[in-house]
């Protein structure tokens, strides 16, 4: 049985930035800021009567040319209504047409959740490239969140990316939102077990007190442990201690070069698992070890606007 899951680009996701599109004081602070990735969001941040409005704030942004002038390697990311809501099939029209790297899907419950936007961006011959982000954020979308992930597992998919969505999931829930989310952890994890079944990346939920960097701090640290890929802002002063608690650490960095130099030896070229400094070292520890060597060279690139906030 082939279990090897469909390359991805690897992609540094460790401060990914909800922004209202319709404030456009947070849209012109933008370009100085140095978060990963930012999320346009139309969803619930975009109260219902100015709907239309940020939708066209949008489209403006991308189409006069402030999108194209984003520091380089800022992955955009358009959050659209649900295709079931008055607003989804407008936005999802006018994400298509701003051309950016993924549209994030709210409140997905089950796959035919990503099929309907899939079959959509067919039908207006979306370019290949275009990545769909899904929020799982109720209490379906956590019990389906393996068959949903599933949806990447093919080469043509375009599902690339998991956002746990904390706050809806307390609400729905009734979990009660206490510090070290003790009552939330198994859920989350839940999200990441399906995510890495499936090769997603998978972002941890918002911190809501965004004057409270300690117990931001302590958030990051833990979501970095439980095995996520970044966490999803509200506030630019998130940004510094994400990319912080979610970046590469030196000693990791050597470890993953000395593993990519030792399988590069002439006599371990063809073996599948050999020995390092008197550890079990296998082709699958290879490739995490290429994954991270190559984040970490995106991220460097970045490292000059990280020094902004
Ligand atoms: N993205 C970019 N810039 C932002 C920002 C964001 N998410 N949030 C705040 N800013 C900007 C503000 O515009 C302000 O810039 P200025 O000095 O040029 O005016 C600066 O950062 C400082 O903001 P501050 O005054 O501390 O906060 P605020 O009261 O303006 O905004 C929130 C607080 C929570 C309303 C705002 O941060 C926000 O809307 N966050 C996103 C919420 C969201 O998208 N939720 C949905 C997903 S959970
Ligand atoms: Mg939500």
């Amino acid at each position: 049985m082939n279990h090897a899951l469909p390359s991805r680009p690897v992609r540094p996701r460790r401060s990914v930035l909800y922004l209202p599109a319709d404030n456009a004081r947070a849209l012109g602070k933008l370009p100085g800021l140095c978060c990963d990735s930012v999320v346009f969001d139309l969803e619930d941040s975009v109260a219902p009567g100015a709907k239309a409005e940020a939708r066209e704030a949008l489209r403006r942004f991308f189409m006069d040319g402030r999108a194209a002038a984003l520091p380089t390697g800022m992955e955009t990311v358009i959050r659209i209504n649900a295709l079931s809501s008055p607003w989804g099939g407008e936005d999802l029209l006018a994400a298509r047409g701003c051309k950016p790297d993924a549209i994030l899907i709210p409140k997905v419950d089950a796959p035919e959740d990503i099929t309907a936007v899939e079959d959509a961006l067919e039908q207006t011959d979306a370019p290949a490239g275009l990545r769909l982000w899904a929020m799982i954020e109720t209490p379906r979308g956590v019990m389906n969140a393996g068959q949903i992930a599933r949806m990447g597992r093919t080469d043509g998919a375009r599902l690339d990316c998991f956002v746990a969505g904390t706050n809806d999931l307390l609400r729905e829930t009734g979990v009660a939102a206490l510090p070290g989310r003790p009552f939330l952890t198994p859920w989350l994890m839940q999200i990441i077990l399906a995510a890495r079944a499936y090769g997603l990346d998978v972002l941890d939920g918002v911190f809501n007190d965004f004057k409270d960097e300690a117990s931001l701090m302590r958030e990051c640290e833990d979501g970095q442990a439980m095995g996520f890929d970044g966490k999803t802002l509200i506030h630019p002063a998130q940004i510094a201690p994400a990319n912080q608690a979610f970046g590469i650490s030196r000693e990791h960095l050597a470890e993953a070069t000395a593993i990519a130099e030792a399988f590069a030896m002439p006599d371990n070229q063809g073996r599948g698992v050999i020995s390092l400094d008197g550890r079990m070292v296998e082709r699958l520890h290879l490739e995490m070890a290429e994954r991270l060597i190559n984040k970490a060279a995106r991220i460097s690139a970045r490292r000059d606007g990280d020094q902004q906030t």
